[in-house]
C-alpha cells in the first residue's frame, strides 16, 4: 500500500513511516519544512512534501496514495484553527482526489473534551473528519523514543527532584508504540471504520508509570506531590508570555484527566497480545 503520513517529522510519524515502509509499504511524507540533507527519513521516503497546515499547498500525487494519515499537529498556544481547519482542508482534497482511507491521529483526551483545549481540539477533528468517514484512532499516552512520554523520561534522567502531579494519582492509559503502529497497518488493511481506542488493558497511575521509568533508569529521583494548580500556573505564565516549554499546561491537564477509565480499549481487537507496560518502560 502507498500511505501519506502528515506530522512526518514528528515523534509518531516518523516511527510510523519508518514502521510501514519495513513492512513493505510505500510512505510519501508530509511535513511542514524542509528535510534537511541528512535526515534520516530521506532514505525510506518515496518522497518528502512540505505542506504546513496552515499553508494552501497541495500534494502533487494524490492518485497514488491509498490511505492518508493524519499526524501532523501543532502544539503552539492559539494554533487550535490552524490544527483543525488545515486538517481538514487536507482531509477534503484528499478525499476529492479519490483516497480511499483516511485516519486520524486523535487522543484518548478526545474522549473528555473538557479537559483541556488539547482535547477540546481532538474531539472537533473527530467531529470535522466525519464527513469524510476518516478512521479515528484515540492512542493513550505513547510509549517510545519521543513524545510526552520521552519528555517525562528525560526529566527523570536529568533532575534529581521533581514535582509529581496530584500526588501522581491518577490513570494514565498507556499503549506501545510498536502495538499501535501495528493496530494501524490492521486497520489500513481492513479499512476498519470508526472509533478505536486503543490504549493497555492494565492502566497504572501516573506514579506508577514514574516510579517504573525511574527504576528502570536507575535513578533516585524523589517525587514531591504537588496540586495540579500550582504545577500548572508557572507553564501557564510562560506560555501568556509566550515562552515554549517543553510541557504544555495541555500535557499536564491530560496527564491528570482521569480519576478512573471509563472506555473500552479495543487494542486487543487488532493485537491479540499487547504488550505489558512495565515490558515497555524502559
Ligand atoms: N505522543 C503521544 O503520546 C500521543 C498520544 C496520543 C495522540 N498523539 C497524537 O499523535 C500525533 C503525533 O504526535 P507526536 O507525539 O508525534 O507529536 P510531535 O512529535 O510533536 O509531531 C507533530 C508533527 O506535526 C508537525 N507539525 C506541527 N505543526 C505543524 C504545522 N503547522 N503544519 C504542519 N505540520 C505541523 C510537526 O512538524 P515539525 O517536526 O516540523 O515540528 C511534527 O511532524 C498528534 O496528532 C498527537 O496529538 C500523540
Amino acid at each position: 500500500m502507498t500511505f501519506a503520513i502528515t506530522g512526518v517529522t514528528g515523534f509518531v510519524g516518523s516511527f510510523l513511516a519508518r514502521f510501514l515502509a519495513g513492512r513493505g509499504h510505500t510512505i510519501v511524507g508530509i511535513g511542514r519544512r524542509a528535510l534537511p540533507e541528512d535526515n534520516l527519513l530521506r532514505s525510506i521516503l518515496e518522497t518528502y512534501q512540505c505542506i504546513p497546515l496552515e499553508s494552501s499547498a497541495d500534494l502533487h500525487s494524490w492518485w497514488k496514495i491509498d490511505c492518508l494519515i493524519h499526524g501532523a499537529y501543532d502544539t503552539h498556544p492559539g494554533r487550535e484553527e490552524i490544527n483543525l481547519q488545515g486538517t481538514a482542508r487536507l482531509a477534503h482534497l484528499a478525499r476529492e482526489n479519490g483516497v480511499k482511507q483516511q485516519i486520524l491521529l486523535s487522543s484518548y483526551a478526545a474522549l473528555r473534551p473538557a479537559s483541556s483545549g488539547y482535547a477540546q481540539i481532538k474531539a472537533a477533528l473527530e467531529q470535522s473528519l466525519r464527513s469524510v468517514a476518516a478512521t479515528v484512532v484515540r492512542p493513550g499516552l505513547i510509549i517510545g523514543e519521543g513524545g510526552l512520554y520521552g519528555r517525562m523520561r528525560s526529566f527523570i534522567l536529568k533532575y534529581p527532584i521533581l514535582p509529581l502531579l496530584n500526588g501522581g494519582a491518577n490513570r494514565v492509559p498507556l499503549v506501545d508504540i510498536t502495538d499501535l503502529s501495528l493496530a494501524v497497518e490492521y486497520i489500513s488493511k481492513d479499512i476498519a471504520t470508526g472509533a478505536f481506542n486503543l490504549f493497555m488493558e492494565d492502566v497504572p497511575t501516573l506514579r506508577e508509570v514514574l516510579t517504573e521509568i525511574r527504576s528502570k533508569c536507575r535513578r533516585q529521583t524523589l517525587f514531591v506531590p504537588v496540586p495540579t494548580l500550582v504545577a500548572l500556573a508557572p507553564i501557564a505564565l510562560a506560555e501568556r508570555a509566550g515562552i515554549r516549554l517543553s510541557i504544555t499546561t495541555n500535557n499536564l491537564r491530560g496527564l491528570v484527566s482521569n480519576d478512573q477509565v471509563a472506555v473500552r480499549s479495543d487494542l486487543s481487537t487488532f493485537i491479540p497480545n499487547p504488550r505489558a507496560w512495565r515490558d515497555c518502560i524502559h
